[in-house]
């Protein structure tokens, strides 16, 4: 028997996330062993499809080596290629363009604001990604626009704090920024902390959000404070999103600078997403759900709002630097005080 060292197709699974699409084809380019290996395995399943995935130790085999297996079908979360191909979200560019959110005239004001505080930031192309001394263009999971709004954004608000759920690369935008106001704290809530966010200047709290309770964001975020999420992006059992925007962003009693990340609304998440990545990322749709007709909400700046509402003003903010990209969305949300429910 082969050990995992000489194994042919055992993979090589990165520590840092996902892998990169080019990463993916490198990996799974033509190979008669695996193609034979895969033919096994739907003999395998085949043979146990009568007890998969309901007999629990058939779940195990699977999640004892990192993967769920669920069924397929209408009641089941994770679409198929096929769900994918067909879905509706894919007919138009815009299918989240909802005017009451993303209001053209709004979102090309703010970035007007933003304008000479995005002409400051200046980082380098490339940085080292496990030792960083400050942000670079290369840190790309927080890339490009998204960098260049959260900098921008902190030095025209010039926040008392801001709270991070999920940091990393943005924690050195974040940093930056508030060294350049002259005062701020910045505050992350992240349970698996790359190593350099020990080195730098803020408040780590290395536990999952949705452990904290809602007085402690109370009592730590006062008026004008900004909440920066960018965490798992997953509404499941008992996953942070739920938290967050079911406990947590209704409770919130002051008026507060709020940030989701990855929000690709108002068109779809990219495909590749799904067919190449496996990332079924559903935190945007209760985002959505949590915006339409909010009286206590209102969106300012959408990284992919402007890229397909205000195109030239955001490149003008980009001002050549680099390209367009990311998906941060920002909204103000009004403070509601507890008599008030
Ligand atoms: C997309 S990454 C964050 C990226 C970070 N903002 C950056 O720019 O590098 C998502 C982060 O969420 C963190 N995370 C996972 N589960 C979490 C939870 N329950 N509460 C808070 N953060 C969580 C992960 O450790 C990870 O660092």
């Amino acid at each position: 028997m082969q050990g995992p060292d000489d194994d042919p197709v055992a993979e090589k699974v990165p520590e840092s996330g996902f892998p990169t699409t080019a990463e993916v084809v490198a990996r799974w380019r033509p190979n008669p062993l695996v193609d034979r290996l895969y033919d096994d395995l739907g003999r395998t399943l085949d043979r146990l499809r009568t007890y998969l995935p309901w007999d629990s130790r058939g779940r195990r085999v699977f999640e004892d080596r990192g993967l769920v297996l669920v069924p397929s079908g209408f009641y089941y979360p994770i679409p198929t290629l096929e769900d994918i191909e067909d879905s509706w979200e894919y007919r138009t560019e815009m299918p989240f363009l909802d005017e009451t959110i993303f209001d053209r005239a709004l979102l090309a004001a703010e970035l007007e604001r933003l304008m000479p505080f995005a002409a400051e930031f200046n980082p380098p192309e490339e940085g080292d990604l496990d030792h960083p001394a400050e942000y670079a263009w290369n840190m790309s999971i927080f890339g490009w626009s998204d960098a260049i709004a959260y900098y921008s954004i902190l030095r025209e608000r010039k926040p008392r704090r801001v709270i991070e759920i999920g940091s990393g690369f943005s924690t050195l935008i974040a940093t930056q920024a508030m060294t350049k106001n002259g005062s701020g704290e910045v505050i992350c809530v992240e349970p698996y902390p790359r190593a350099f966010l020990h080195d730098l200047d803020i408040t780590l709290v290395e536990q999952p959000v949705e452990v904290l309770a809602v007085d402690w964001f109370n009592d730590n975020l006062g008026p004008g404070d900004v909440l920066f999420i960018d965490s798992t992006h997953v509404v499941k059992t008992g996953s942070d999103c739920v938290y967050l925007y079911l406990k947590l962003l209704p409770e919130l009693r002051n008026d507060l600078l709020i940030h989701v990340h990855d929000v690709h609304a108002p068109g779809a998440t990219p495909k590749s997403w799904l067919v190449t990545h496996h990332l079924y990322w559903t935190e945007h749709y209760l985002l959505l759900a949590y915006l339409i007709e909010n009286p206590r909400t209102r969106v300012l700046y959408g990284s992919v709002a402007n890229a397909l509402l205000n195109r030239e003003l955001l490149e003008e903010m980009m001002g050549g630097k680099t390209a367009i990209g990311g998906g941060s969305l920002w909204f103000e949300q009004a403070g509601r005080e507890p008599a008030e429910r």
